[in-house]
């Protein structure tokens, strides 16, 4: 349920072509800190408990569509072609067929700014209807308002319209104050505006900034807040901005988990952390970290320097990871994981393990205090506790003519020597060992010793006497 008294509905205009992106992937789609800037609006929107999401596509309507089938957000929502895309005020007039028998609210947004917060939203809402507003837009102070529309008030401050960038004379591109796109309208009251549209503007667009003027020409109450945080609404239209969101993103979430988690980051200008990240008080990020996805990090960790965590993943506490790069995986407590590690694919490492230096370890279990210190592949395979893993130990886990993967299990308390291929699938029992270099083709017994390599054997004297033949060759 909402909580606003009146029904509320979100409109979301995603037809625009973002022809500044010069890019193949419609705008909407490109990805700020991981997630996709329309994801991000929706997560938001959803956060207000609206009764329906209405999404405008156009350009690139397939591509959206296919991103919502696959992601879509947990409010109910449609879609409604705009083609051809002939401005905001008819991306709007698409949604009016479906809007017949409503008669709350219409939350309207553009679907270029990310870094909207829910938070945000909610105020703006509640303010709309405690004034009782027919429309009130969402507007900020820009130090630098070129292409944005300006707005204008009248000699009592009162709002009277939206000039356009494109539209506005010299004098009017003088005003600071403009329009972030973001509006309430009553939407009984106001749909006989979206009719009375016209594109007599420099762009030919039906532009949804002049229902502003259309309102108060007929004397409606007109809102106008002004959102404090000029960041939170920008919205994106080139990679430049692209990159400029992305950066604030980085910034606002930085502050959040420094001041409020109680995270240290040591430079957090190097540090690239996804606002979804959770971190546990006292974990220290050093220089360098890239943390984008559902991750949960737990307190007293050491994240990097040099890391790079992505997907879905969860670190307990206590745990070191250093230069290494994990993805969608889960690690206990008390593990230590680096340098140069690469742990992938629904990997499982339980508590106080030590995964070394240049060690894969993939789609695996791996149970608690078990090493696998260096220069090891382990993929496809279930580890017990307190195995120990050799260096150079690799999992023969792929049939390249069946295109087959195959497991491993190793049974608690047994060790692999250095250089052991164990050519899956296989199982080597509890408390066994496999001796260095063996490749281990058959089943290893609970408590046995594999040993399958060529048997050494020693020539007495062979590099003296060899040496000797030589000499005597050279002197005849
Ligand atoms: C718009 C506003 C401007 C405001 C700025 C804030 C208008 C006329 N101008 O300008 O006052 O300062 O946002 O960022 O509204 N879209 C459609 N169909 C269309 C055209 C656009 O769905 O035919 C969508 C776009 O995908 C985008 C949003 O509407 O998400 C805004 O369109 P955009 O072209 O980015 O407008 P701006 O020029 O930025
Ligand atoms: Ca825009």
């Amino acid at each position: 349920m909402s909580t606003f008294p009146r029904p509320l509905r979100a409109v979301v205009l995603a037809a625009g072509q973002g022809k500044r992106m010069k890019s193949a992937l419609p705008k909407v789609l490109h990805p700020v800190l991981g997630r996709e800037i329309l994801a991000r609006i929706l997560d938001a929107l959803d956060h207000l408990n609206p009764e329906h999401i209405h999404i405008v596509t156009g350009h690139g309507a397939d591509q959206v569509n296919a991103f919502l089938t696959k992601f879509p957000p947990r409010t109910p929502w449609s879609t409604h072609l705009q083609e051809p895309q002939l401005g905001t005020g008819h991306a709007l007039t698409q949604v009016s067929p479906s809007l017949d028998s409503f008669t709350g609210t219409l939350l309207v947004v553009p679907a270029d700014s990310p870094l909207l917060s829910a938070n945000t939203l909610t105020t703006f809402v509640q303010q709309h209807s405690n004034e009782s507003c027919t429309l009130t837009l969402l507007s900020t102070m820009v130090d630098d308002p070129r292409n944005y529309g300006r707005i204008l008030r009248g000699s009592s401050g009162a709002v009277q319209a939206i000039v356009e960038d494109k539209d506005a004379s010299d004098e009017q591109r003088k005003i600071r104050e403009i329009n972030t796109a973001i509006y309430c309208l009553e939407w009984p009251a106001l749909k006989p505006g979206l009719s009375d549209l016209k594109n007599d503007n420099k762009q030919g667009e039906y532009y949804l900034t002049d229902l502003v003027a259309w309102s108060a020409a007929r004397e409606m109450k007109l809102g106008a807040t002004i959102a404090a945080d000029a960041d939170e609404v920008a919205g994106i239209n080139s990679r430049i901005e692209l990159a400029e969101s992305t950066r604030m993103m980085r910034d606002h979430t930085n502050r959040r988990l420094a001041l409020e988690s109680g995270v240290t980051i040591i430079d957090p200008q190097s540090t690239w952390i996804a606002p979804e990240v959770r971190i546990g008080r006292d974990t220290t990020v050093l220089p360098g970290c890239y943390l984008i996805g559902d991750i949960d990090i737990g307190e007293n960790c050491i994240i990097g320097p040099n890391t790079q965590i992505t997907g879905r993943c969860t670190i307990g506490s206590r745990t070191t990871i250093i230069q290494s790069h994990i993805t969608s995986s889960d690690i206990g407590s008390d593990t230590r994981i680096g340098p140069f590690a690469h742990i992938r694919d629904h990997a499982e490492i339980s508590d106080k393990c030590r995964i070394g230096n240049f060690v894969e370890v993939k789609k695996s279990q791996i149970g608690a205090s078990t090493n696998i210190s260096h220069l090891s592949y382990i993929g496809d395979a279930s580890l017990g506790s307190s195995v120990n893993i050799g260096a150079g130990t690799i999992t023969a886990n792929y049939d390249r003519i069946s295109g087959k993967k195959s497991r491993t299990i190793i049974g608690d308390g047994s060790s692999t020597g250095s250089n052991s291929v164990l050519v899956a699938p296989v199982v080597i029992g509890t408390d066994s060992m496999v001796a260095a270099a063996t490749v281990v083709t058959r089943d290893v017994p609970d408590g046995a010793l594999a040993v399958g390599r060529a048997r050494q054997e020693n020539k007495d004297k062979w590099v003296i006497s060899r040496r000797e033949r030589l000499r005597s060759e050279v002197c005849t």
